[in-house]
């Protein structure tokens, strides 16, 4: 039996500057260049398994035998990594997923970053960490950008080979931290694949959208250059409140907010108002995610622990780029 085993965890990200719509949903290209935190506390651990015995790809999540049906996107990571290195077995995939269900945060980024990172560790090297970033794409857009720590821009590109992330700055050069406010539990019911796709083809503000993100970029990128938290912090609430300005104006109308959604908002801008620096960013969900200074992290969440539950509030701070190690 010839088998070959690869590792890596990769940590999730959050966007800052969010991906919203695609141009190509095959090669997952986005219209938009996006700019996204690494998270220090969430990740995925996976281990690959390649072997000439397998007789199809098998996929564990957290321990338990996923549907082959569930399995497109990781099929088509593991195709292309496959063809990369001329290897023509199946794969044997076990994933561990440290992100917690009450983070309320997304695990695409994290898992198919981790996956990409630890088929191409198993079949040869891993030291091209820019073409990673591309083979992780094809799983999730997002994931693109979990191949890096710290503060990561997403070009978006015109093909395969021109769509890839790379590293504003490391996690010990920036100070920015995230509370994450857990609103609901729940996947989410529109899924960002289809939330992008309806809203890209019906909203009139959509090419407004694509328009003021790729212009905000060079200015994030300036801010997170110059540790600049005011500007990081009002760039991205601006591009988290353009974003779900998208889903309003699409036709059916939607949106991923839920009442209590409406309640954070305002309390961020309370708090802000009344001298300690926090702004929002909010995803494909109804949670949201409050980005404050390290000598604000317990300010702030004293204050967001007297209107929701202590396990409700979730720190993270800003985490490293995949590892091919346990430890
Ligand atoms: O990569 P996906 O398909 O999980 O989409 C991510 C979409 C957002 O989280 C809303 C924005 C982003 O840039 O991460």
């Amino acid at each position: 039996m010839n088998e070959k085993h690869g590792f890596a965890r990769a940590h999730t990200n959050i966007a800052l500057l969010k991906y919203w719509g695609k141009i190509n949903s095959d090669l997952i290209l986005p219209a938009n260049d996006s700019i996204s935190l690494t998270l220090d506390k969430f990740y995925t651990d996976t281990e690959v398994t390649f072997s000439d015995e397998y007789t199809s790809n098998l996929f564990y999540l957290n321990h338990q035998l996923i549907d082959v049906k569930k399995m497109q996107r990781i099929n088509r990571v593991l195709e292309a990594v496959k063809s990369e290195f001329g290897y023509q077995g199946f794969a044997k995939i076990e994933s561990e997923n440290h992100v917690p269900t009450a983070a309320g945060l997304a695990s695409s980024a994290s898992g198919m970053a981790a996956l990409a990172g630890a088929a191409v560790s198993a079949l040869g090297s891993h030291t091209d960490l820019t073409n990673l970033s591309r083979l992780a794409r094809l799983g999730s857009g997002s994931a693109s950008r979990s191949v890096f720590g710290g503060i990561v821009h997403w070009h978006r590109g015109y093909d395969h080979q021109s769509s890839f992330a790379e590293q504003i700055v490391s996690e010990d050069q920036i100070d920015l931290n995230m509370i994450t406010i857990v609103i609901d539990r729940r996947q989410k019911k529109v899924k960002s694949t289809l939330g992008m796709q309806h809203t890209a083809s019906t909203s009139p503000f959509y090419p407004a959208w694509v328009e003021a993100t790729n212009q905000a970029i060079p200015e994030m990128i300036s801010a997170v250059q110059n540790n600049d938290f005011t500007k990081i912090g009002e760039l991205a609430e601006h591009s988290a409140a353009m974003m779900h300005a998208t889903t309003l104006s699409s036709k059916p109308a939607f949106t991923y907010f839920a009442p209590e959604t409406i309640q954070a908002i305002k309390l961020v801008e309370q708090l802000r108002e009344s001298g300690i620096e926090c702004y929002y960013t909010i995803d494909a969900g109804p949670n949201v995610k409050v980005l404050c200074q390290s000598k604000n992290i317990t300010r702030v969440k004293r204050f967001f622990a007297s209107y929701f539950d202590q396990d409700q509030l979730v720190v993270a701070k800003p985490g490293s780029g995949i590892k091919f190690t346990k430890n």
